[in-house]
């Protein structure tokens, strides 16, 4: 290096060091009015790796030639050399360094005083890594943040929703649960009174209501203690080894009533042997006596309910068909759905809560299970229930 070159190399660093007082790793290059580049820092190519030039290369390059972040900035680098512009600058562009690393540069070009003993254009290189990467990290932050403030939001809507249901279940549940009671309460006071004379068809009429309507103030009552331990994650399990079959028989002839007075038709086909799960024996009665109950009270009289039962590939599969009404594709949609009911059939007589396919599906998946539905709006329902059967220790599949 000649002494010259030494000399306003050691100027060029004067300036460099006067015009940013950083103490970031820095390089600098001085750039002609033509933006070429006339003179760099000997740590210029080490910070800002050019194009594929050696460092030496790099003299004499048209500036955009050799850091292409420079490319396009003509005029705003000729503003700057006019002084029509204190300084161009662009912040934590991010380079990746030949060791593969990723690192952030601030670009500065300024015109250099005129009182520096050089003329041109200083390019400042700062190596802003810390910085940048601490800029990406808090975008990446605040992006995080906004979708948890998202999904903040969103829980909360569920919340409000999930809240007001509640306070409508309680409504309805008031009544639900009152109607029943006086329905028993006035025509027991009838039989009492012996309005009806006892052995009578209508004294039997009477017994039947109070019956079906003791039923389902027990249904009602059950749905409201299993929704609470639900609720409350306390639903446990009290599993043995236990055979599906004779539990639809004893849900289905819960109904027996019902079945008979609407000239309902129950088809068993179930497997001849045990459909044996690893399960709780009573929690899976009340699923029954919901999917059969629903079979029974969306039917118009002079339907059939089919209850099938068999093992296939180490399942239980369990079907309860109906020839009722069957639903539309909304309402197969929201039909799991804790409170739901459809519109036309929470405006319909039919009573109901809600709450019995939510208790369904709960219990069903607790036991390792999953529930299907299909159906059409006029060709009844089928509810499909898969449950792992129980096998022995040793991996068999226990027929008992
Ligand atoms: N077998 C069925 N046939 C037609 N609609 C049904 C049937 N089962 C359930 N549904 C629809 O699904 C809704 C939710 O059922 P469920 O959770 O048991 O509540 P609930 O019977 O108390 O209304 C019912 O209100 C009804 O609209
Ligand atoms: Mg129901």
């Amino acid at each position: 290096m000649s002494t010259d070159s030494h000399a306003a190399d050691m100027l060029l660093a004067a300036c460099a060091a006067k015009t940013r007082h950083a103490h970031r790793r820095m390089a600098y290059a001085r750039l002609n009015a033509d933006l070429t580049i006339q003179q760099v820092s000997a740590n210029f190519a080490a910070m800002a790796p050019a194009a594929p030039q050696p460092q030496a290369d790099v003299l004499h390059q048209p500036l955009s030639d050799v850091l292409w972040e420079f490319v396009g900035a003509d005029e705003a680098l000729h503003d700057v050399w006019a002084r029509r512009a204190p300084f161009f600058r662009l912040e934590h562009v991010n380079r990746e360094q030949r060791d593969g690393s990723l690192h952030y540069l601030t670009f500065s070009v300024y015109r250099l005083e005129p009182d520096s003993g050089l003329d041109g254009l200083l390019l400042l290189v700062e190596d802003d890594t810390d910085y940048g990467r601490l800029h990406h990290q808090l975008v990446q932050d605040r992006n995080e943040l906004r979708l948890v403030q998202g999904q903040l939001a969103a829980a909360n809507k569920e919340l409000t929703r999930i809240d007001r249901m509640k306070s409508l279940f309680l409504s309805m549940a008031a009544h639900d649960l009152r109607t029943p009671l006086s329905a028993i309460q006035g025509y027991a006071e009838m039989l009492l009174l012996g309005i009806a004379e006892p052995g009578s068809p209508k004294a039997f009429q009477y017994l039947d209501i109070i019956q079906q309507q003791s039923a389902r103030l027990n249904q009602l009552i059950d749905d409201i203690v299993d929704l609470d331990l639900i609720e409350q994650g306390k639903l446990t399990l009290n599993l043995t080894p236990c055979d599906i079959n004779p539990l639809l028989q004893e849900a289905s002839s819960a109904y027996k009533f019902q079945l008979e007075r609407r000239s309902i038709t129950v088809h068993y086909n179930l497997a001849p042997e045990p459909i044996t799960i690893w399960g709780d024996a009573e929690k899976m009665l009340r699923v029954f006596y919901n999917l059969v109950g629903n079979a029974v009270k969306y039917m118009a009289s002079q339907g059939q309910i089919t209850l099938r039962s068999q093992q296939q590939d180490g399942q239980a599969i369990i079907e309860v068909e109906d020839t009722g009404p069957g639903m539309t594709a909304e309402q197969l949609d929201n039909l799991f759905i804790l409170y739901y009911r459809s519109e036309d059939v929470a405006k319909s007589p039919v009573k109901g809560s809600g709450l019995g396919l939510f208790i369904v599906k709960t219990m069903v998946e607790a036991h390792q299970g999953q529930v299907q539905v299909t159906s059409q709006p006029g060709q009844g329902s089928k509810f499909t229930l898969r449950l792992p059967l129980h096998q022995s220790d040793s991996g068999e599949i226990l027929l008992q």
